[in-house]
């Protein structure tokens, strides 16, 4: 059996894909010409020459600028189905997706039009994959905006598992959105945040998710192995830490994979994710092939990795032992 059809067949939770990184170049013109939007690329191929990005800033330009296709409650319906699919077809069973509602209602488009899409595809896949959503803040817009963001969830909040925080962390620290987490919390919502490779002030931001704002987990996140108090902390509380190698890939060389392997062995509880499949080359198997393939990953430590998927997911307890 190839290493490949392994990881296809092990059954996985995917934690870390945000779902307006999925969109994949040929949606992406689709969508345009039905919304008569003109992109500056109009091939594929000219579309994915525009994908050149070597930190998080010039990632997030092409990201953001991407999802001007995005407008109809349709079309957030397509590229959920989409996403379901792929992910599924690569032995995700199931999924905890990121949006970002403040990337659409920024530019006109309305909270319930984006959920709503969302919302019936992941009803409509339901046999194949199950999926929950988790509402991102961007940290680079203000505080009040986040503010308006929880209020505008607020109808949907029974189908929102939970709240994180993305986009661009410089200057952008999690304390700025302490009081939006403690309300999330308080209304019911499971809490996690993003802590990118190889920020500023990474470890600062990480003591500040994990001691002070005490979130369930963090996405990325590897940068706590500068500070063995806190590998020892996400250790016994057993915090996950959602790790994107494809997507550290484009600011990192080595992916974070060694890091991966020692906090692996240390017993902290990694998952491998996709982060923004269509703009980082690959889905989740990619993600966990590129670990077997260029850092020798083992099938053991693979599928220790994929149980830590389900054991860190947001599931029940009775569900997680459905999955396991
Ligand atoms: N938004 C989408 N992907 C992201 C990432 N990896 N980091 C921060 N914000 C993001
Ligand atoms: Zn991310």
């Amino acid at each position: 059996q190839s290493t490949l059809a392994f990881i296809k067949e092990l059954p996985k939770a995917e934690l870390h894909v945000h779902i307006e990184g999925t969109l994949e170049p040929e949606l992406k013109i689709k969508l345009a010409q039905r919304n008569g939007v003109e992109l500056p690329q109009k091939t594929i191929a000219q579309i994915k020459a525009s994908y050149q990005f070597n930190d998080l800033a010039s990632f997030l330009a092409v990201y953001y600028s991407g999802m001007s296709v995005l407008q109809k409650e349709e079309d957030f319906y397509e590229l959920a189905k989409e996403y379901l699919q792929r992910a599924s077809a690569q032995g995700v069973r199931y999924a905890e997706i990121f949006f970002d509602p403040q990337a659409h209602t920024s530019r006109g488009i309305s909270f319930e039009t984006v959920i709503k899409g969302l919302l019936r595809a992941i009803a409509e896949a339901k046999a194949e994959i199950q999926a929950d959503l988790v509402m991102c803040f961007l940290r680079d817009f203000s505080k009040e905006s986040a503010r308006q963001t929880l209020l505008a969830a607020r109808p949907f909040s029974a189908q929102i598992l939970g709240v994180g925080l993305d986009s661009d962390e410089h200057h952008n620290p999690p304390l700025k959105f302490m009081t939006h987490f403690e309300e999330a919390v308080a209304q019911g919502y499971h809490t996690t945040m993003h802590c990118d490779i190889d920020q500023i002030d990474s470890v600062a931001h990480i003591k500040q998710a994990l001691e002070v704002i005490e979130v369930e987990r963090l996405d990325h996140g590897t940068n706590i192995i500068e500070d063995l108090d806190l590998v020892a902390m996400v250790k016994a509380k057993q915090i996950g830490l959602t790790v994107c190698p494809l997507s550290n890939g484009f600011v990192c060389p080595d992916m974070k994979a060694p890091v991966m392997k020692e906090l692996l062995h240390a017993g902290v509880k990694i998952s491998v994710n996709s982060d923004d499949p269509a703009y980082f080359n690959g889905y989740i198997a990619d993600n966990y092939l590129a670990l077997a393939q260029k850092y020798n990953f083992t099938k053991d430590e693979l599928v220790q990795i994929a149980k830590n998927s389900f054991t860190t997911s947001w599931l029940t307890a009775q569900q997680k032992e459905s999955f396991l």
